[in-house]
C-alpha cells in the first residue's frame, strides 16, 4: 500500500527511480525521510526534513529545523542552499548536493553519516561559464564514482545538462554535456503544513528518522535552558530563600595553571583604530578614502571626505600624478586665487579635541606647483571661527618635502577643525597631513591616545591579539591583512578597505601594536591569515592564496618573526631596528587564521604554513583555528586537523547566551590535556538586543570561575569585541565605548579587569556545598581559587547569579596564610544595570569567615601575603 502510493507520488512529480540504497525497501519499520528547504528566506534556512510512515502523512521535523546550512558567501548576501538533493550511498554516507546561487558555475557538497553531523563543505568550480541549477548526485557501484549532474539555464532560458564525476570530492573530472536520462529527476513536490514544499523522498529505517527527531528534540531542550535570562527570575526562582554555602578551599589540591589567561582581542571593528585609540587627529590624512571602502554605501566616502575649503577664490581637487609613494597615490592640490586666509580644513573624526595648554604636533607633505614659493600657516579652528592656536611652516619646495610644527591649545575644545592656509597665491600639492596630541600614551610619537591605552592597560592584559578578528583574512584575497603594509615610513605604508565598511591607514601598524604589548608587558599575538579570507567574502574563501603564490606568502610569516624577534642586522631585524626598537620584542606566538571555514583549501594552507613555522622557528607557538562556535562542523574538523598536526593551541570563538555560560560551565572539564591547548580568543554573553549589562558581566564572571579552573588546558582567554566608538559601531556588544573625549568602561569590563588584575598561576581546589542543589541554583553560584606565585597572594571569586543572596562560610585552614589583609571588591546590582563601578575596600578575614554573597553580585577577595 505504502509502496504503492509513493510510486503514485514519484510518478506524479515525472520520477524515474530512487537513486539512494533501497535497503529497507520492505522492511516493516522503514519510513520515508523528505528533504527540502523551505519558501522563506531564499534558501538561508538550510535543509530541512520532513517524514512519514505511509508517503501519504508528512510531519515536518521542525520548525524551519536546519540540518545543515549552506556556509559559502557573505551572510545577507548568500549563504544560500538552494534546490538540495540529498542521497545516502551504499558506504552508508549521506551525501547532499546543492546550488549555491541562480548564477554561479560552482556546486556545493557537503557529506554525514547521520545527518545531524556535517563533513566540511566544498565548492567545486564545475563551470566556466554559466550556472549549476537542481543538481543530483548518484553513485555508481562499479565505477566507484560519483556521478553529479546539473542544469544551466541557457540564454534561451532553456536547460542543458552537465556532468561530471569525483571518487573524492576533491578532484573532478572535466564537466561534460549530459542527456537528461542520466538524471534522476526524482524531485517531488509536497504538501506540508508549511506550505508546497519541493525535495527528495528517501526511504530509510525508522530509528534514521527517529534520530532526526531526537536530535531536533535534543537542541529544542539546549535552547530553552540557553535562552533562560534574569528578566523571569522572579517566576523562575519565586519563593527562592537565601542559600547557604560552604566553601572549603585546601591548598593540597592544587594545580599549575596559564599565567596568561587574561588578555585583551583588539581589532580595528568600530573605529577602534583610526578615530579611536591610534591618537592621529586627522581624518583621511592621506586623501586614501574610497567609494569601495564602504561597498558603495556611502556616496560621499571619498578621497575629499572630512576636507572642506575655507574661505573664498579657492579650489581643492585630488590628483594621483607623482604621489609622494605609490602606495599613497592620492593627494590635494590646493589653489588660491587671492591672499585671503583660503584654506584647506579637516573636521577631523566628528571634530577635534583640544585639550588647553596641550600641545599638538602638526606634520605634512607638500609640494609647490606653482605661483609663488610660500609659507603654510597649519591653524586650530573652532566652528564659531575661534582660533584656538596656529603655526607657521617654512618655505615650500617644488619637490615633495614633510613640514613640521607644533601648535598649543589655547582653549579646550571638542569641535576644532585643522585648516591648512598658504600664504601666497598658487598652487600646492598636500597630503599626510598629521596633527597628533603630544601627550599619547607613554608620550610616543604616532602613538595611542593616552585615555584608551590607559584603560587597557589598566586590565593588565597578558597578551595582545591584533589586528582582528575578521580585519586578520579580510573580506576576499585582496583584502588580506599583509603586515608589511603596516611599517616603516607612514606615507610608505598600504592603506586598506576595512573589511567593517571603513577606511584603514595601517597608521596604527605592526611596530605599534607591538610597541604596545610592550608597554604594558603583555605578550604580542598577531593573527595571520591562513592563505584564505574571511568565509563570508563576496566568492566564499575564493580558492585561498593560488598555489603559485603559497611560497611568498609564507616567507611573509616567516619574516614577520624576523621582524620582530631577528638580530637588529638581520634583513627584517634591521627594520626593526631602524624603527627604533633595535632589541628583539621577544615574539612567543603568532595565530594563523581566524574562525576560517575549515575545508581543504583552508587545510592545504594551514599546513604548509603550520610546517614551515613549526621547522624553521621550533621556540614559537602556533595558534590554529577550529572555526566561529563551540561545536559544529568547522570546530570538529579544526580540531581534528589540530590532533593530526600536533597543533599548540588552537583559538575557539562563541558568542552565546547568559544561559549557554550558565549551563557549559563544564565545557572544559571533559577536555583531553593531551590535546592542543586552548585560546579563547573570542567570546561574550550575547542577550536580545545586544546590551552589555551586568546580566551578561556575571554571566562572563560566571564562565570565567571555569575557564580559570581549566587553566591548565585553557591558555588565554579574550573577550571581544574590545572597544566601539560611539556613533561608528558595526557590532555590539563592546568591551569599552568612547567618543572622541570619554572613555566608558562596560560592566563587562570590569569583570575582565577584575580577572586581570587578580590573575593566579595556581589553581586551588574548593569544595562548595549548598544548602540548595537543585540544577538552576546551583548553575549561578560558582567560585574559583587561585594563588600568584609572583605576589604570593591568594585570591577568591565567587560570583552569584541568583536574585537572593548566598549565605556563605569559607573555610580556608587549609592554607597557611601569612597574613588577614585582605582586598574585597564588589560588583552587584541589577541585571539590567548597565552603569556600575566595582566597590573596593581593606578587610580582614579569619581562616573560615562568613560572607553574605549579595543576589547578583561578583566578589573577589584578593588576601595579601604580606604581613
Ligand atoms: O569580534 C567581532 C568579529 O567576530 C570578529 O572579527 C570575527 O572574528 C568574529 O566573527
Amino acid at each position: 500500500m505504502i509502496r504503492h502510493k509513493l510510486a503514485a507520488l514519484l510518478l506524479l512529480s515525472g520520477a524515474l527511480a530512487f537513486n539512494s540504497v533501497d535497503t529497507f525497501a520492505d522492511a516493516p519499520d522503514s519510513t520515508y525521510l523528505f528533504s527540502y528547504v523551505s519558501n522563506k528566506n531564499a534558501g538561508r534556512n538550510g535543509l530541512h526534513v520532513a517524514w512519514s510512515s505511509d508517503g501519504s502523512q508528512w510531519n515536518e521535523i521542525g520548525p524551519e529545523y536546519r540540518f545543515v546550512g549552506s556556509d559559502y558567501g557573505p551572510w545577507g548576501a548568500e549563504k544560500r542552499m538552494l534546490a538540495p538533493y540529498l542521497t545516502k550511498t551504499a558506504d552508508g554516507l549521506w551525501h547532499c548536493v546543492w546550488s549555491l546561487n541562480e548564477k554561479e558555475g560552482r556546486l556545493a557538497h557537503a557529506a554525514s553519516a547521520d545527518l545531524v553531523n556535517w563533513k566540511r563543505q566544498s565548492y567545486p568550480k564545475v563551470m566556466e561559464e554559466g550556472n549549476c541549477l537542481y543538481p543530483e548526485i548518484s553513485y555508481n557501484q562499479s565505477t566507484k564514482e560519483f556521478l553529479l549532474t546539473w542544469l544551466i539555464a541557457t540564454a534561451a532560458n532553456d536547460t542543458t545538462v552537465f556532468c561530471t564525476t569525483t571518487k573524492d570530492f576533491k578532484t573532478y573530472s572535466p564537466t561534460k554535456k549530459a542527456t537528461a536520462t542520466s538524471r534522476m529527476n526524482n524531485r517531488s513536490t509536497l504538501a506540508l503544513a508549511d506550505g508546497s514544499m519541493t525535495g527528495v523522498v528517501t526511504k530509510v529505517a525508522k530509528s534514521e528518522a527517529d534520530r532526526l527527531k531526537d536530535a531536533r528534540d535534543l537542541n529544542d531542550y539546549r535552547q530553552q535552558k540557553y535562552d533562560e535570562r534574569t528578566e523571569s527570575d522572579g517566576v523562575r526562582f519565586a519563593g527562592l530563600q537565601p542559600v547557604e554555602a560552604t566553601i572549603t578551599v585546601d591548598k593540597k589540591e592544587s594545580k599549575a595553571i596559564s599565567d596568561l589567561l587574561v588578555g585583551v582581542f583588539f581589532e580595528d571593528i568600530n573605529y577602534a583604530a583610526d578615530g579611536g585609540l591610534y591618537a592621529e587627529l586627522i581624518q583621511n590624512r592621506d586623501f586614501e578614502y574610497d567609494l569601495s571602502d564602504t561597498q558603495g554605501r556611502d556616496r560621499n566616502w571619498n578621497s575629499k571626505k572630512a576636507w572642506s575649503l575655507t574661505g573664498e577664490n579657492a579650489t581643492f581637487t585630488i590628483d594621483t600624478v607623482a604621489p609622494i609613494h605609490p602606495n599613497n597615490p592620492h593627494y590635494a592640490v590646493l589653489s588660491v586665487k587671492e591672499k585671503n586666509g583660503a584654506g584647506l580644513g579637516n573636521s577631523g573624526f566628528d571634530g577635534i579635541v583640544l585639550k588647553k595648554g596641550d600641545a599638538y604636533d602638526v606634520a605634512l607633505f607638500a609640494r609647490q606647483i606653482d605661483g609663488n614659493k610660500g609659507k603654510l600657516v597649519v591653524r586650530l579652528v573652532g566652528k564659531n571661527g575661534a582660533v584656538y592656536g596656529e603655526s607657521q611652516l617654512s618655505t615650500l619646495s617644488s619637490d615633495w618635502k614633510q613640514y613640521k610644527a607644533v601648535i598649543k591649545a589655547g582653549a579646550d575644545a571638542t569641535d576644532a577643525s585643522l585648516v591648512v592656509i598658504p600664504q601666497e597665491v598658487g598652487t600646492v600639492a598636500l597630503d599626510m597631513i598629521s596633527l597628533f596630541p603630544q601627550k599619547t600614551f607613554k608620550n610616543r610619537p604616532n602613538g595611542l591616545r593616552a585615555d584608551l591605552a590607559e584603560t587597557l592597560a589598566a586590565m593588565h592584559p597578558r597578551f595582545v591579539r591584533f589586528p582582528g578578528g575578521c580585519v586578520a583574512h579580510g573580506g576576499g584575497l585582496e583584502n588580506m591583512y599583509r603586515w608589511k603594509n603596516t611599517i616603516g615610513p607612514l606615507e610608505s605604508r598600504k592603506p586598506l578597505r576595512n573589511i567593517w565598511n571603513y577606511h584603514q591607514t595601517a597608521g596604527l601598524g605592526y611596530f605599534e601594536y607591538f610597541q604596545f604589548c610592550e608597554d604594558i608587558g603583555a605578550e604580542p599575538l598577531p593573527v595571520l591569515a591562513a592563505g584564505v579570507p574571511c568565509q563570508n567574502s563576496p566568492g566564499g574563501q575564493q580558492g585561498g592564496i593560488p598555489m603559485c603564490d603559497m611560497d611568498e606568502y609564507i616567507q611573509e610569516v616567516l619574516d614577520l618573526i624576523e621582524w620582530a624577534n631577528g638580530d637588529a642586522k638581520s634583513t627584517w631585524g634591521k627594520k626593526r631596528a631602524e624603527a627604533g626598537h633595535p632589541k628583539p620584542f621577544n615574539l612567543k606566538y603568532v595565530g594563523i587564521g581566524n574562525e576560517d571555514l575549515i575545508s581543504d583549501v583552508f587545510e592545504e594552507r594551514f599546513e604548509m604554513l603550520f610546517k614551515a613555522v613549526k621547522e624553521k622557528h621550533p621556540e614559537i607557538t602556533v595558534v590554529g583555528t577550529v572555526g566561529p562556535f563551540y561545536e559544529g562542523t568547522d570546530y570538529e574538523e579544526g580540531w581534528d586537523i589540530a590532533s593530526r598536526l600536533g597543533v599548540p593551541m588552537v583559538d575557539e570563538h562563541y558568542y552565546v547566551s547568559p544561559g549557554w555560560m550558565i549551563y557549559n560551565q563544564d565545557y572544559y572539564d571533559k577536555y583531553d590535556r593531551s590535546k592542543s591547548k586552548v585560546y579563547l580568543g573570542e567570546y561574550a554573553a550575547h542577550l536580545p538586543g545586544r546590551p552589555n549589562n551586568l546580566e551578561t558581566a556575571l554571566a562572563e564572571a560566571l564562565y570565567l570561575t571555569s575557564v580559570e579552573r581549566n587553566g591548565d588546558v585553557v591558555s588565554m582567554a579574550s573577550y571581544a569585541p574590545l572597544l566601539a566608538k560611539e556613533g561608528h559601531t558595526q557590532w555590539n556588544p563592546d568591551l569599552i565605548y568612547f567618543n572622541n573625549s570619554e572613555v566608558k568602561p562596560t560592566v563587562d569590563y570590569y569583570v575582565q579587569m577584575l580577572y586581570g588584575q587578580n590573575a593566579g598561576d595556581t589553581y586551588l581546589t574548593s569544595q562548595i556545598k549548598l544548602s540548595n542543589n537543585k540544577e538552576q541554583v546551583k548553575n549561578r553560584i560558582a567560585v574559583s581559587v587561585v594563588q600568584d606565585s609572583k605576589s604570593g597572594d591568594v585570591i577568591i571569586k565567587l560570583v552569584n547569579m541568583l536574585p537572593v543572596s548566598v549565605k556563605s562560610t569559607l573555610n580556608l585552614e587549609g592554607l597557611v596564610l601569612e597574613s588577614s589583609r585582605t582586598t574585597k571588591t564588589i560588583l552587584t546590582g541589577s541585571p539590567t544595570d548597565k552603569k556600575l563601578l566595582p566597590l573596593t575596600s581593606e578587610i580582614k578575614i579569619t581562616p573560615n569567615f562568613d560572607y553574605e554573597m549579595p543576589g547578583y553580585s561578583f566578589t573577589v577577595f584578593r588576601i595579601s601575603n604580606k604581613l
